[in-house]
């Protein structure tokens, strides 16, 4: 991006010297300014001079083009790039857009052959290949920092595979888990999210540059090789459908959603932890703030904003979903708002994934205060009612029943189910022996619950080490 934002200045001209040709008057200033798109689709400058570029090296090579003409195009973009970089493009919203705009200084740079580039293309597969182009790297970015966040999560799990904490439904106690078998639920979500991108990468791997403005060209061109040189994997293979598909956007603006929403319900679990009365985590000061008036608050804001974010990006989806639902193919200009969304929702959610990262490496986890929660609520009532299907035979519902009724008792007596007289339980049901204590805790319960995919340590540290060795081969493999 350009460090310094250039102005958009408005041209004088009598008509658009693009596509003026028949019109002997300039548009009005509404009309200009319901149309300009300058003031946002700059961003795609560098997506349009590689594809400037691949097509004008193409038609040289096709002899559509000379190839000192390909030369001068080239000589003259590459000064456009820089002019954009530094800041002194003077960007003019009377050219509409970026494609526009960058062409007009071309044509000021080089003269005629500037007027070549445009043979075999129109604006239409331009602006699907820039935005398609753009999007790809956003998704590939998305994919590589929530990579990130995973690793961050790993780390936490590692050392705590054995943490206790109370384990919720409803967002009550329902049985003991460990803080790693949490940290790994995370793990999973944005493993999915992360082949959610992977996928939509695959499907907009496609280049649509050379369906022209819908039906194609006449020209001999060579779709294959400006494709492999924007590197996709092939051409799209129907020029309608190129030039009117926004659905690698929308894949791009689900799975953001997706993501989104995971970051959300992490958000809200660590605004939850981050109280005093849960207590379970500490936010570190790099990311959480201070209240003005009162002096002993520490706020997750990070946490909220992460949570709020979802909002946007939500809307973004809707939005996009909504321009597109009643067009008729191929192109029409509703789609030239397809843009605004999908840079707002990428820039929100790449900002939500920092900062969910920086969360979570920096988080002290408070393991006693976890440790006091767990126990409490009656969280080891399940095995109690597993002991007694095990070892006295009784069905489950039974089991379930006189559990129940244990745990009314010690409610009565104001104990854990663990603090009852063995006499007690046994008034229950007199098969109850002395044995039911050895499951009557936390660190038991947990280490018991070893089916495949359940909390005990043992099962944590065996998936923490299944990622990581997937990560290692993940990043060793891009690092070659
Ligand atoms: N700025 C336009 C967009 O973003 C470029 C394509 C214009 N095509 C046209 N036929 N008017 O959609």
């Amino acid at each position: 991006m350009a460090k310094k934002p250039a102005k958009t200045k408005s041209k004088s001209t009598n008509s658009n010297q693009m596509w003026g040709g028949r019109f002997s008057e300039r548009p009005d200033a509404i009309m200009e300014a319901i149309n300009a798109s300058i003031d946002y689709d700059r961003k795609l400058y560098a997506q349009d001079i590689a594809g400037s570029k691949a097509h004008s090296t193409m038609l040289a090579a096709k002899g559509i083009i000379s190839s000192s003409d390909a030369k001068a195009i080239h000589k003259g973009l590459d000064t456009i790039s820089s002019e954009i970089e530094s800041g002194s493009f003077e960007f003019s919203a009377a050219l509409e857009d970026i494609h526009m705009n960058i062409e007009a200084r071309l044509s000021a740079l080089i003269g005629p052959a500037a007027g070549r580039l445009h043979t075999a293309r129109s604006r239409n597969d331009q602006v699907a290949l820039d935005f398609r182009l753009w999007v790809k790297q956003q998704t590939q970015l998305v994919h590589a920092i929530l990579g990130n966040l995973i690793d961050a999560f790993l780390e936490k799990a590692e050392t705590h595979a054995a943490t206790v904490m109370p384990g919720f439904t409803h967002l009550q106690t329902a049985q003991p888990v460990t803080f790693g078998h949490h940290a790994m639920a995370y793990v999973e979500m944005f493993a999915r999210d992360r082949s959610r991108a992977a996928d939509a990468i695959t499907r907009m791997d496609e280049c649509p540059l050379g369906a022209a403005a819908l039906a194609g060209t006449g020209f001999p061109i060579d779709r294959k090789m400006t494709a492999k040189a924007l590197g996709f994997r092939e051409p799209t293979r129907n020029s309608l459908d190129s030039v009117s598909d926004r659905d690698f956007a929308l894949e791009f603006l689900s799975l953001a959603s997706i993501s989104a929403m995971h970051l959300s319900r992490l958000a809200e679990e660590i605004v939850i932890w981050s109280t005093p009365q849960f207590n379970f985590v500490r936010l570190s000061d790099r990311f959480s703030t201070g209240s003005s008036i009162m002096p002993q608050k520490k706020n997750p804001d990070a946490a909220e904003l992460v949570r709020a974010k979802t909002g946007r990006i939500n809307g973004s989806l809707i939005a996009l979903l909504t321009i597109m639902k009643g067009l008729p193919l191929t192109y029409s200009k509703d789609m030239q708002e397809d843009k605004e969304a999908v840079f707002d929702a990428a820039e929100n959610l790449e900002l939500a994934i920092a900062a969910m990262t920086g969360m979570v490496s920096d988080m002290t986890i408070n393991s006693d205060a976890m440790a006091a929660a767990a126990g409490s609520g009656f969280s080891i009532a399940t095995d109690l009612a597993d002991w007694l299907v095990r070892e006295t035979g009784l069905p489950f519902r039974e089991a379930h029943h006189v559990t129940g009724a244990a745990v009314a008792m010690a409610e009565k007596q104001k104990c854990g189910l663990e603090d009852l007289a063995l006499a007690d339980l046994q008034s229950l049901n007199p098969k109850i022996t002395k044995s039911v204590f050895d499951v009557l805790s936390v660190q038991k319960s947990v280490a018991s619950r070893k089916s495949f995919g359940g909390t005990a340590p043992a099962n944590v540290k065996k998936q923490v080490a299944y990622w990581k060795k997937k990560r290692a081969a993940e990043t060793g493999e891009k690092s070659k």
